[in-house]
């Protein structure tokens, strides 16, 4: 989703949101925006494409000169991409300018009302509709203004908005899309997340939905929409700016590939107890006595996070002897899902704002579950609203393929697999085995690493080919699925992951002479299945490119390519396996010369529905 940042203070604004629009690009990044009021005179710097293109124009109107200001990288949902479209929007009345991440929902009947109204619309967007009703209720009090028409629409939004009659406010709020406030000495920062803030300040506190707070440079306020006041959860942020500055390497997704052996040590630090033989995870110590009485989990999820979330259902009827099963948050939330008692729902998340999870999440919660989860984002929605959880601790992912969080996210649930048995059934020795299995993984992600440039050499075979499979079977089917998602979203050529089964049950049709299909075929259960997978494949000219465990010299017969792993437990497989599939979705996107860390028409966070 969009990028928003906000200043309110004593230093020229423009420099700060600039760099704060650059921290946040990531988001989403299909244009960009700047207001700042200059006096009683609001400025407006607006471009399509990158933040570079509004630093351009900054540049040729000489600069903004004033210590106020919002401005927005846009994902558009709303209009096309077009500087008409472009955030921030202004009303036509009342001088306020406004940047949103969201949808307003209602907005075709409130654009209707205020058009008989006699306003004029100059964008095809749902924000203009906001900054106009603003405008139309804007009495002299800016903060009263935005609580009012606040109260009249229904959707999504975090919002900053500003006006030209009072040049010593700025005011903020947030439903749904994620909202942040710097506190700084006389000063304020306002942004999406906190990549755009820590550079200035580590106080902050994020924003719970229906909260409004209201800023001048002599302090705050913070209520809901119906002015209720509202005390803030301040928090000192853990980030720092080398974990979200490049550090020598060509994208944030290469550097957060490499990164993954450190991250991972980072994840298991603390929570393995080898002389007890057990899984510390003190995020849900207070629920511990309910957790051993679940019965069933529903891990819910989007994209990346659901292929781990899969990943962890198997884990825990493997591991843990537990009824599992995963869902879409997207499709779980309107299906009217049964839970019975003692359900537990696993919310699964990076950012920990996707929408779809978190609506998911409340609706499971709403019918009885207890709610746990697994986010990357410190102090995220997702985090603040569950019952208990536990952080991947991967740090700060920037570019929008997921890689780390991938494998922070099966770590961790390996580690809650291995709790609930411990705590059910599981001896002292034989978690202590698992303990020793799982902390040797960081070590081997490393090894894996030093294959990177063979799996260049092999992508560089087959990145013209248009048409990819990826298959594979048990803990590693959702690898497969992984697998071909990173290939699409970054190099944006056609990958399908399937069973290795399924294939035979049509998609087989789509083997032509060269296709290439990836098989992760490392030992393990159903070895020798995919082995007769492939010999399938071959017999209708598929290439394979099999990604095996190191010593198998059989695969070399049948497959034209093969990247190896080391040897590991066929449940810890996944974390080693999908480090060749990402590194040949890197390179074939470098390949291809596209721009890997903001990929076409992704968000790194979607946070609408
Ligand atoms: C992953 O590479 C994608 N960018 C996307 O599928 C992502 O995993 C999905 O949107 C879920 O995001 P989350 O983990 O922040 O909830
Ligand atoms: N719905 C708004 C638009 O399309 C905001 C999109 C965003 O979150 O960037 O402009």
């Amino acid at each position: 989703m969009c990028g928003i940042v906000g200043y309110i203070g004593s230093r020229v604004a423009q420099p700060l949101l600039i760099e704060g629009l650059k921290r946040l690009e990531y988001r989403g990044y299909d244009s960009a925006g700047v207001a700042v009021l200059e006096g009683d005179h609001l400025r407006i710097a607006r471009a399509v494409g990158r933040v570079a293109e509004v630093e351009e124009k900054l540049d040729q109107l000489g600069g903004f000169a004033g210590t106020l200001g919002i401005a927005h990288t846009r994902w558009a949902t709303h209009g096309g991409v077009t500087e008409a479209n472009c955030h921030p929007h202004r009303d036509d009345k009342s001088g306020i300018a406004l940047v949103h991440n969201g949808i307003i929902e209602n907005y075709a009947a409130l654009r209707t009302y205020l058009e008989e109204k006699g306003h004029v619309f100059s964008s095809e967007t749902d924000t203009e509709v906001l900054a106009m009703l603003i405008g139309e209720l804007y009495e002299g009090d800016l903060e009263k203004a935005v609580k009012a028409a606040l109260r009249e629409v229904t959707g999504a939004y975090a919002i900053a908005v500003l006006c030209e009659h009072d040049p010593n406010t700025l005011v903020v709020a947030r439903k749904g899309s994620p909202l942040m406030v710097g506190v700084g000495s006389g000063e304020y920062v306002v942004a999406s997340d906190a990549s755009a803030i820590i550079a200035h300040t580590s106080q902050a506190f994020p924003l719970d939905d229906y909260n409004v707070v209201r800023i001048t440079r002599e302090g705050f306020r913070t209520s809901t929409i119906n002015d209720v006041p509202v005390s803030p959860k301040m928090m000192q942020l853990e980030m720092d700016l080398e974990q979200i500055e490049l550090g020598g390497f060509s994208h944030f997704m290469q550097k957060e590939i490499y990164e993954q052996p450190k991250v991972l040590r980072t994840t298991l630090r603390g929570r393995l107890d080898h002389n007890e033989g057990r899984v510390i995870l003190g995020g849900l110590a207070s629920f511990a006595k309910e957790l051993i009485k679940a019965r069933r989990f529903i891990l819910t999820a989007q994209g990346t996070a659901l292929h781990a979330a899969m990943i962890g259902e198997y884990l825990l009827e493997d591991l843990a002897k537990i009824s599992a099963e995963v869902e879409y948050g997207s499709e779980f939330r309107y299906r009217n899902p049964i839970i019975e008692e003692n359900t537990v729902v696993v919310a699964v998340s990076q950012s920990g704002e996707t929408a779809d999870t978190l609506c998911a999440l409340r609706e499971a919660k709403d019918r009885g579950a207890m709610a746990l989860g697994v986010v990357n984002v410190v102090g995220s929605s997702i985090a603040r609203e569950t019952d208990a959880g536990v952080y991947l601790r991967v740090g700060p992912e920037v570019g929008v393929a997921s890689t780390k969080a991938f494998t922070g996210q099966v770590t961790v649930l390996t580690m809650l697999a291995l709790y609930m048995a411990r705590r059910r059934f599981m001896s002292p020795e034989v978690c202590a085995r698992c303990l020793r299995q799982l902390d040797e993984i960081p070590a081997k992600v490393e090894q894996t690493l030093e294959s990177d440039y063979r799996v260049r050499k092999v992508t560089e075979r087959y990145v013209e080919r248009d048409n990819w499979l990826f298959l594979g079977r048990g803990y590693n089917y959702p690898t497969a699925l992984e697998g071909a998602l990173k290939l699409k979203e970054i190099s944006y050529i056609h990958a399908e992951g399937m069973p290795a089964a399924e294939m035979k049950h049509g998609p087989i049709a789509l083997i032509d002479d060269g296709m290439p299909v990836v098989f992760i075929a490392n030992k393990g259960r159903q070895y020798d299945k995919v082995m007769s997978n492939i010999a399938e494949v071959r017999s209708r000219g598929g290439h394979v490119i099999a990604v095996a465990t190191e010593g198998d010299n059989d695969i070399k017969s049948v497959a034209e390519e093969v990247l190896y792993i080391p040897e590991c437990e066929e449940y810890l497989s996944p974390i080693l396996a999908v480090v060749p599939l990402q590194l040949m979705a890197y390179h074939a996107a470098v390949l291809r010369g596209h721009d890997v860390d903001k990929p076409r028409n992704l968000a790194k966070s979607v946070t609408v529905e």
